[in-house]
């Protein structure tokens, strides 16, 4: 085994490093490619004017007011981002997460806003309870359960307001059994049959969520979401999950999180030949952060390795905090 050939005679017909001997031969053989076209940047609208408030665990990601989001979109357009995705941060909560259809609020608002200034930048809404409700909780607690119809129903009201604030994409996240059909009914029931579903169809239970229930302020008071989301060892039920929501009407189908989950895209994408979106989420995005910050990982090289991998693996849109500086890496 450990022998070093050495014989002047070997002969090697396949020598594979020969294309990898410049930079140009090298692109030239890439078999994946990244684009800003392909990323997504999460923005997480709070109330108030002129707020800019960084998150801890997320260095460079901050809560932003209405005013503020619209810079950020602005902003991140100018590096080449074509669509953001949006998050509420209500200040009223309650136990039914009424704020989530409030025309008023600050997801609505920014939509509103966004559109008006960059009327050719996607706009996706994050469709979920868990930032309206007053527990944390993604859906209506009844009797210390998320109680599945009634939630779907809060769910429609929410995905109905974001259509008509403007939003191009409803992003339903609270995986309620359900809930696709019901809003893809309910939309075109009143006239929003042009309005996409990004559907958050495989998302796991996982711990690499922490840093955006910091963001949020959406951590549950109480008990966790393993009734909903999905178990990390479950990569069949995925394929179930997203047959399911593409049967019921979804656009766009999505894995979450992304890199430990990478088997699940490429399942999902080889199966299904969808649209599929990943999300490479807050926790993903905060190891590596706090890697770079210890010295530990170059950060531009770790960003765009884990970001190709991604896309290696089967997806076609790239959530991601790194949006603008990748799409500024790609520039
Ligand atoms: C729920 C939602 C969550 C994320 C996106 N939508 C949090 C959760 O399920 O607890 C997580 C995104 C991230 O970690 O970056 N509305």
């Amino acid at each position: 085994m450990n022998h070093i050939h050495t014989d002047a005679n070997l002969t090697l017909t396949r020598r594979l490093r020969r294309l990898r001997r410049s930079e140009a031969m090298r692109a030239m053989v890439r078999e994946t490619r990244l684009s800003p076209d392909m990323f997504v940047l999460p923005l997480f609208v709070c109330e108030g004017e002129g707020v800019r408030r960084e998150v801890p665990s997320m260095p460079g990601v901050c809560n932003l007011s209405v005013d503020e989001a619209v810079k950020e979109a602005d902003a991140a357009k100018a590096d080449g981002i074509r669509s953001v995705l949006l998050f509420g941060l209500p200040d009223h909560k309650d136990d039914i997460g009424s704020t989530a259809y409030d025309p008023e609020a600050p997801v609505q608002c920014a939509v509103r806003a966004i559109k008006q200034q960059a009327p050719d930048l996607l706009v996706i809404t994050d469709v979920c309870l868990c930032e309206y409700t007053d527990h944390g909780h993604c859906g209506i607690v009844i009797d210390e359960e998320i109680a599945n119809d009634p939630t779907v129903d809060q769910l429609v009201r929410a995905a109905i307001s974001h259509a008509a604030a403007g939003a191009d994409i409803v992003a339903p996240s609270d995986m309620m059994d359900g809930r696709v059909g019901a809003i893809r009914t309910a939309l075109d029931e009143r006239g929003f049959e042009n309005t996409a579903i990004m559907s958050y169809s495989a998302k796991y239970c996982s711990a690499f969520y922490g840093p955006f229930r910091e963001a949020a302020a959406s951590a549950p008071a109480f008990g966790d979401r393993r009734s909903h989301q999905m178990d990390p060892a479950n990569a069949a039920e995925a394929l179930r999950e997203v047959e399911q929501d593409i049967h019921e009407g979804a656009d766009i189908v999505m894995v979450k999180p992304a890199m430990a989950y990478l088997d699940v895209i490429a399942r999902v994408k080889d199966a299904f030949h969808y649209p599929t979106a990943a999300y490479h989420v807050s926790g993903e995005y905060a190891m590596l952060k706090a890697a770079a910050r210890n010295g530990w990982l170059d950060e531009q090289r770790a960003m765009m390795e884990t970001l190709i991998a991604i896309r290696r693996a089967g997806a076609d849109i790239i959530i991601t905090y790194y949006a603008r500086e990748a799409a500024r890496a790609l520039a």
